[in-house]
C-alpha cells in the first residue's frame, strides 16, 4: 500500500507536499477551481441588488455577504495553488468556458425576494453540500471549508430572516416571496449535481474521500431539511409529488428537469453569457491592480535583499 493509500485508509489528510496520484491532484484542482469560480460568479446575481436594497440595514447585510463570497473565492484559489495550479490560468479557463461553475448562478434575480430566497435555498444547499466537505481528504480544502461553512450559515439565516419579514408584510410581498421560491426551488435541487447513476466523478471521488456522500444522498437530506422550513415560512414548494414517506423516513419528491441542468452547465442557461462577459470585463479592468501588486512585491524583495 502506498503512503497515499494508507493516509486515505486511515482517514487522515493529504497535505500539499505529499505524494499523490496525478488523478487525485487533477480531480482536486477541478473541484476546488469550480468551487472558487462559483463563489466569484455567485457575487453577480445578488450584487445587482446592492444599489437597490430597500433599507440601509438590508444594504449593509447584502454588502457583507457579497464580500464574504469574494473572500471564499480567494481562499479557494489559494487552496488550488497549493496543488500547483496558477490562479490566472484558472480564471482564463473559466472565461474561455473550459472550466465550470455552479449552474445556480445562471438564473436571474428579478425581485428583492430573490435575495432572501438565494440566502435560504441556495446557501442552504451550499451548506448541505459543504459541511461534509470539511472532512474532505485534501487538508487545505477541508480547512477552508470550515470557515466558509460558518459564513454560509450567516448567509442562510439572513435570507430566512428577510423572507420571514416579507411574509409578515403585504399580500404583494408574500406573493413576491412565493414567486421567488417557485423559480429557485428546482434549480437549487440541481446544485447537487446529476443523479448518482449519471455522475461520472462520484465513485472515484468517494473512494478518495474527497466527497463523503453521493449527489442523491445530499439532495434528499436537503429536501428533508427544507420542507419544515418552508412550512415555518408559510410558502409552498412547487412540487406536486412532495410528500412524507413514513416507510423511508424521508420526503418523496419529483424529478428535476435534468435536461435543463445539462443545458445550463453547457453554457445555455438564461444568464450564462452575461455572467461570463461580466467576469471577463472585471478581469481586464483589474489587470493594472495585479501589475501594480507584482511591481510592489518585486520592489520589496529588492529592499529585503
Ligand atoms: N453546476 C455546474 N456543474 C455541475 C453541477 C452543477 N450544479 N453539478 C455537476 N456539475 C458538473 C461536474 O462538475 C462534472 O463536470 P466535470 O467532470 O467537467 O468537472 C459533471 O457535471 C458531472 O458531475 P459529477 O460527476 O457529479 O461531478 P462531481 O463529482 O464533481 O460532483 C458537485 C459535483 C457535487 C458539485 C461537486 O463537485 C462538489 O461538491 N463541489 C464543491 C461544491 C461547489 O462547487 N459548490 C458551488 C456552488 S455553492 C456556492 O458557491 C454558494
Amino acid at each position: 500500500m502506498s503512503d497515499f493509500e494508507d493516509t486515505i485508509a486511515r482517514d487522515q489528510r493529504i497535505e500539499p507536499g505529499d505524494a499523490m496520484p496525478d488523478g487525485y491532484r487533477s480531480t482536486m484542482i477541478r473541484q476546488i477551481a469550480q468551487h472558487a469560480h462559483s463563489e466569484i460568479i455567485g457575487m453577480q446575481p445578488e450584487g445587482e441588488w446592492i444599489t437597490r436594497a430597500p433599507s440601509l440595514r438590508r444594504k449593509a447585510i447584502l454588502l457583507a455577504k457579497v464580500q464574504d463570497e469574494a473572500g471564499h473565492g480567494l481562499y479557494l484559489y489559494s487552496a488550488a495553488e497549493t496543488l500547483g495550479a496558477d490562479r490566472g490560468d484558472l480564471t482564463r479557463r473559466l472565461i474561455e468556458g473550459r472550466q465550470k461553475y455552479s449552474s445556480i448562478f445562471n438564473y436571474p434575480t428579478l425581485t428583492f425576494a430573490d435575495v432572501g430566497v438565494i440566502g435560504w435555498l441556495v446557501d442552504g444547499a451550499a451548506i448541505c453540500n459543504q459541511v461534509p466537505l470539511c472532512r474532505s481528504s485534501y487538508g487545505p480544502y477541508g480547512r477552508a471549508m470550515i470557515r466558509i461553512c460558518k459564513e454560509e450559515s450567516f448567509h442562510q439565516r439572513q435570507g430566512f430572516e428577510l423572507l420571514m419579514t416579507m411574509m409578515g408584510g403585504t399580500p404583494g410581498q408574500r406573493a413576491m416571496v412565493q414567486d421567488a421560491v417557485n423559480r429557485w426551488w428546482w434549480p437549487s435541487l440541481m446544485m447537487f449535481g446529476p443523479p448518482d447513476d449519471q455522475s461520472p466523478n462520484s465513485a472515484r471521488s468517494m473512494a478518495w474521500k474527497i466527497k463523503r456522500h453521493s449527489n442523491d444522498e445530499l439532495r434528499q437530506r436537503y429536501v428533508d431539511m427544507s420542507v419544515p422550513q418552508a412550512e415555518a415560512l408559510g410558502v409552498t414548494l412547487p412540487d406536486d409529488e412532495l410528500r412524507w414517506n413514513a416507510d423511508r423516513g424521508h420526503y418523496d419528491f419529483g424529478t428535476p428537469d435534468w435536461a435543463e441542468l445539462t443545458r445550463v452547465i453547457s453554457g445555455d442557461g438564461p444568464c450564462n453569457a452575461a455572467r461570463i462577459e461580466r467576469r471577463r470585463r472585471a478581469d481586464e479592468d483589474g489587470a493594472w491592480v495585479r501589475e501594480a501588486a507584482a511591481a510592489h512585491a518585486r520592489k520589496r524583495e529588492k529592499v529585503v535583499a
